[in-house]
């Protein structure tokens, strides 16, 4: 795992991301002990957690569509910007930066 002095941690390429986005899902990735998805919306890459807080689907393995992800066993909501949910709730968002091809997010307990 590479790690830059201000934390953040190389988790994948734009490429990657790019491919999965355009097809609809998220990239899903491990990071430590965590599971993140990453997404492309509006030119930005944003990085949430993997595990739905219903009963732990995969929101990468979800359908992504118009800065939502669809969870794949039950349907619940999630702005993959924020991680939030429409009506209240929802998973954690990490800060992504991105350093030419490559992806870093920053996870605290890394
Ligand atoms: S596990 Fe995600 S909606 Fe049920």
């Amino acid at each position: 795992m590479q790690m830059r002095e201000d934390g953040f941690v190389a988790v994948a390429t734009v490429s990657e991301i790019d491919q999965a986005s355009a097809q609809g899902r998220g990239l899903v990735v491990t990071v430590g002990e965590q599971t993140l998805a990453l997404f492309r919306h509006l030119g930005a890459i944003h990085a949430i957690d993997d595990m739905c807080p219903h009963r732990g689907g995969s929101l990468g393995k979800g359908t992504f569509e118009n800065g939502f992800v669809t969870c794949p066993m039950h349907d619940w909501k999630f702005d993959v910007t924020t991680g939030q949910m429409p009506l209240g709730g929802g998973v954690a968002s990490y800060p992504v930066r991105i350093d030419g091809n490559d992806v870093f997010v920053r996870i605290e307990s890394v």
